[in-house]
């Protein structure tokens, strides 16, 4: 599950923990890592007892600080416009993933690294984190999606006003502005934090996570009759399920319910 592409992902429990491995570069997002990325995506969602992919990055400093900016200076106009098209096809899957997606931001994270924070369905940030979309600042503009996920989440003039002045956020002023879910204390082990942040979705029932996370992520696409029927057709997989049947059956004998994902 390790290899040299700076990335590697191992199982804890029923989390999928995807960390980001290139500490002497904050954890940029090189060629090699983001095809393993790709890869990791397939061998992730391939195995079916993940309830919850985690993506942190190595070391305290940072998550990831975007683009790698050494090995940019050496690349043609068309391995950047390929990796800009890679960047959506090997990183794409943690926004479409069956399962929730969680940043753990454990430090910076700056342009294409906020941008694959943005993919994510939660971003819970360590005190010190750095937040921030530079890249104007650079002579180029967010280039993983961060110019239509960043309106879609904080609002249009918070998006101009982000992006345009390449602000650096500190953690909790991200979470003013909603960008982060949550700033957790300062901690020995952040990751285990995070998982102790997590643990009420693990403790859900699987095919009602699922299913509301499906309805929810529809949401964003559809006027509302359109998303209330996508609700109907997301509630009928928990209708049908054994687990509905337990939850009731504990609720009544005053016990917690056993989930089996069924
Ligand atoms: N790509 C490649 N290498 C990077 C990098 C990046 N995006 N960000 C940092 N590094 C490297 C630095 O060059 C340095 O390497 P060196 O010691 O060989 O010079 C090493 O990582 C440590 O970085 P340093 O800046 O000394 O650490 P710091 O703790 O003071 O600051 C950051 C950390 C992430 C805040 C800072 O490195 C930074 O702002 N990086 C640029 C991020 C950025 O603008 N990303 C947007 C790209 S569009």
């Amino acid at each position: 599950m390790t290899d040299g592409a700076g990335v590697r992902w191992e199982r804890r429990g029923s989390i999928a923990l995807v960390t980001l491995d290139r500490p002497e570069r904050m954890n940029a997002l090189s060629r090699a890592l983001v095809a393993r990325f790709g890869e990791i995506g397939d061998e992730v969602q391939a195995d079916t007892d993940v309830r919850l992919v985690i993506v942190t990055g190595a070391g305290d400093k940072a998550f990831c600080a975007g683009a790698d900016l050494k090995e940019r200076a050496g690349m043609s106009e068309d391995e950047v416009r390929a990796l800009l098209l890679a960047y959506e096809t090997e990183l794409g899957w943690l926004e479409t993933s069956a399962v929730p997606t969680l940043a753990a931001v454990n430090g910076a994270a700056l342009g294409g690294g906020l941008e694959l924070a943005l993919l994510c369905d939660f971003r819970i940030a360590a005190p010190h984190a750095v937040l921030g979309l530079p890249e104007t600042s650079l002579g180029v503009i967010p280039g993983a999606g961060g110019t239509q996920r960043l309106p879609k989440l904080l609002g249009e003039a918070r998006a101009k006003e982000l992006i345009l002045r390449a602000v650096r956020l500190t953690a909790p002023e991200a979470l003013i502005l909603g960008l982060v879910n949550q700033v957790l204390p300062k901690s020995e082990n952040f990751l285990h934090e995070v998982m102790a942040w997590a643990e009420p979705i693990l403790n859900g029932a699987p095919l009602a996570i699922r299913a509301a996370l499906g309805a929810i992520r529809g949401a964003a696409t559809r006027e509302l009759r359109e998303g209330l029927a996508l609700e109907r057709q997301a509630y009928e997989h928990c209708l049908q399920s054994e687990d509905r049947l337990e939850a009731l059956a504990a609720f009544n004998e005053k016990r917690k319910p056993v989930y089996r994902g069924r």
